[in-house]
């Protein structure tokens, strides 16, 4: 019997808990969830596409039908190279849907036997996105809770000097306290 494969094409940089959580539900309905990592070299990402796979071989480790592959060129040519009869996608909010719906019938004019299969993922990740997680982070904010702790430390790693403020943003402000009550001691 032909293996009912999905490729789960995008970018990922960096991945998020609601990527990890579709992941988790394409290994569960499909027999292999290829995740295809778009190497756009149009793009200024942060993170390279060699380390996006390290992290997401590391993070998809625990699933057996589950693994990372990089392609470029169409994503309806990459599907029939690896012999996927879908594309999972992930629809958050209604925003999402007119991009995803263009995409999808692109694609199926592209290539009509391949299916698009949108999944949404958990309630609690429906305001992620890859996008916000770098600004957060790329302006010293927390996204603990919104990405893996592997991708959290990366990232740490990455922005080292915002992070660095992040973190002793409330120890300078406990200082800069202590010295105003010396200041007013002294006077
Ligand atoms: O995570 P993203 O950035 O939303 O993923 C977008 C992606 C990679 C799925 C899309 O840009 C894509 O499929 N690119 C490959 C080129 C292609 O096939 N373009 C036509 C799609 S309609």
């Amino acid at each position: 019997m032909n293996k009912n494969i999905a490729i789960y094409p995008g970018s990922f940089d960096p991945p998020t808990n609601g990527h990890l959580d579709l992941i988790e539900r394409g290994s569960k309905i499909f027999d292999e969830l290829v995740v295809a990592i778009l190497r756009n070299p149009d793009k200024d990402p942060l993170f390279s596409v060699g380390e996006r796979v390290a992290m997401l071989e590391a993070l998809t480790a625990q699933y057996s039908n589950v693994r990372v592959d990089t392609f470029d060129g169409l994503t309806v040519d990459y599907a029939a190279r690896v012999g996927a009869s879908s594309v999972l996608r992930g629809i958050r909010a209604l925003t999402d849907y007119e991009y995803e719906l263009q995409m999808a019938l692109m694609n199926r004019k592209l290539r009509p036997e391949l299916e698009t299969v949108f999944m949404m993922p958990a309630e609690k990740y429906s305001y992620l996105s890859s996008r916000l997680v770098r600004e957060v982070a790329q302006l010293g904010g927390s996204v603990k809770g919104l990405v893996p702790d592997l991708v959290e430390q990366n990232l740490r790693g990455k922005l080292d000097p915002a992070y660095k403020l992040a973190e002793f943003a409330p120890g300078r402000e406990e200082r800069s306290e202590t010295r105003k009550s010396r200041a007013r001691k002294k006077a």
